[in-house]
């Protein structure tokens, strides 16, 4: 199905006439999706709206990850399906961006002859230009990084978002927001500095004025985004002045972010939590192993001890915290018994949430090449260990919530229960309401009654009653 024209669209008086199409495949994190929704932007001024299929569309873009050896097979996977498109419409454009195409650059054109123009993470903002070139008949490659001696900078454009040139679907309550770029600190299995560069923090006057266009665009919970999210600092700004700031934008109801270092993760930090009252009971704080050894050849600057005190400290400071992680398992060297101080972290932590992966050696990374790298079928076996550890404390800190209060953000009726709707607590826990019609972005306060399945059931109950 072709769009149909939209005067609110902002398109230029040039290209006004018949408006183009765009598919957008987006893979790895937040920060992908955010960038996915800067191009989207970007190509409404260029007179494009988006579309549901690749079938459909004019011009086809793949935002892609690189973070394992799995999401990159996933983009070539694509890519060959998506090479079928343009035979039988020669005219489609493809369009290759993200960490991927960081990392490979001109191989991906000689690799794939479908692909029209491939991207880097620095130059998603010089789409237009692209498409101009392509439209000349080239095929084009662009991953030069911008200039990055200064340690601050606006690398997102001035924001202007208008909210009545958005069609509806677009109007989130859940916003996310790109506050650094970039990772300075070269942990040893990830490929994330060679695909997004040298840290740079953006400046804060430029992140207040996008955090307003979100929430006038309905947003009520923002999450800020970076690859190590608190090491944030501009020459008028450390992380938690921002926070502060953010938590003066009236209409706007939680903040978050992700994801922090626990290198640098300080008390400040901590008593922020306690302090503002936007910013959630809510912390992803990725600890990667629970041995010192295997952290030490992880490269991450932090122990096993000190990532503890400041698990204690949180708690300390708030005591209602929820804490998720990220765990690799089978890193070059880890030993049964590294691996079982895994499990024991765990048990000690008790984390909400965890996100673990099978070490994937990266290009470009040290670890790769690390000797003694550890069997795939124990790496599997590892990982399904650690679920089921996971699975039976995930269980147990949802079921503790029961009979406490607690406030519900909704984000939509349920996916498949008539009459009920679904939202998130400040802890990030999903909750279900039945029997409850409320618009997103409303904030119900609600016992926690039970658990079903992945999710809280909550019962309304007005703040005041017991
Ligand atoms: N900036 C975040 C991590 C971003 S990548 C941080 O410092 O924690 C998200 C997660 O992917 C990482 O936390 C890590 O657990 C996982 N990851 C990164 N490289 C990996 C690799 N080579 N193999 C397996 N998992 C990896
Ligand atoms: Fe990767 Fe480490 Fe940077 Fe996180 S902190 S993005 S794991 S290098
Ligand atoms: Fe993937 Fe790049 Fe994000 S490698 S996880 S899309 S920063």
């Amino acid at each position: 199905m072709k769009p149909t024209a939209d005067p609110k669209t902002g398109a230029s008086a040039t290209n006004r006439s018949q408006p183009k199409s765009v598919y957008i495949k987006t893979f790895g994190c937040q920060m992908n999706d955010y960038d996915s929704a800067k191009m989207l932007e970007q190509l409404r001024g260029e007179n494009y709206l988006p579309v549901e299929s690749p079938r459909d569309a004019d011009l086809i873009l793949v935002n892609t990850c690189a973070i394992r050896e799995k999401s990159e097979h996933k983009v070539y996977s694509l890519l060959g399906s998506l090479g079928e498109i343009k035979r039988s419409r020669p005219d489609v454009v493809i369009g290759v961006g993200g960490c991927v195409s960081q990392q490979r650059g001109d191989e991906i054109l000689k690799r794939v002859r479908s692909v029209d123009m491939v991207f880097g993470t620095d130059n998603l903002f010089e789409l237009p230009e692209m498409l101009r070139e392509v439209a000349g008949g080239n095929r084009v490659v662009r991953t030069a990084w911008h200039d990055r001696k200064r340690k601050v900078d606006n690398f997102i454009p001035d924001f202007r978002l208008d909210a009545a040139s958005l069609p509806k679907a677009a109007q989130s309550v859940k916003a996310c927001l790109a506050i650094t770029k970039g990772c300075n600190n070269y942990c040893t299995f990830c490929v994330v500095p060679y695909t997004r560069g040298r840290e740079v923090s953006r400046e804060p006057d430029n992140i207040l004025a996008e955090a307003q266009a979100l929430v006038d665009n309905g947003a009520r919970e923002i999450t800020l985004l970076g690859q190590n999210v608190n090491s944030y600092k501009t020459g008028s700004a450390r992380f938690v002045d921002l926070l502060e700031q953010l938590n003066g934008i009236g209409g706007l109801a939680r903040i978050r972010y992700t994801s922090p270092h626990p290198k640098d993760f300080g008390e400040e930090l901590a008593a922020a939590h306690a302090r503002l009252p936007k910013l959630c009971e809510y912390i992803h704080l990725p600890v990667q192993s629970g041995s010192n050894r295997i952290l030490k050849a992880m490269r991450r600057n932090h122990t096993i001890e000190s990532y503890l005190d400041k698990v204690t400290m949180i708690r300390e400071k708030v005591p209602a915290m929820a804490l998720s992680t990220d765990i690799i398992v089978g890193f070059p060297g880890e030993t049964d018994q590294d691996f079982e101080d895994t499990l024991s972290l765990m048990r000690q932590v008790r984390f909400d949430h965890l996100f673990a992966f099978k070490f994937s050696p990266r290009s470009d990374t040290p670890a790769a090449d690390y000797r003694h790298q550890v069997p795939e079928g124990v790496r599997a076996e590892r990982l399904a260990r650690l679920f089921e550890l996971h699975e039976v404390i995930r269980k147990e800190r949802s079921e503790a919530l029961i009979g406490t209060r607690q406030e519900v953000l909704v984000e939509g009726p349920h996916p498949r229960e008539t009459g009920a709707v679904t939202g998130r607590t400040r802890g990030n826990k999903p909750v279900t309401i039945p029997r409850r019609s409320a618009e997103p972005g409303e904030l119900v306060p609600v016992t926690i009654v039970a658990l079903r399945h992945q999710s809280l059931v909550g019962r309304e109950t007005p703040s005041g009653s017991q």
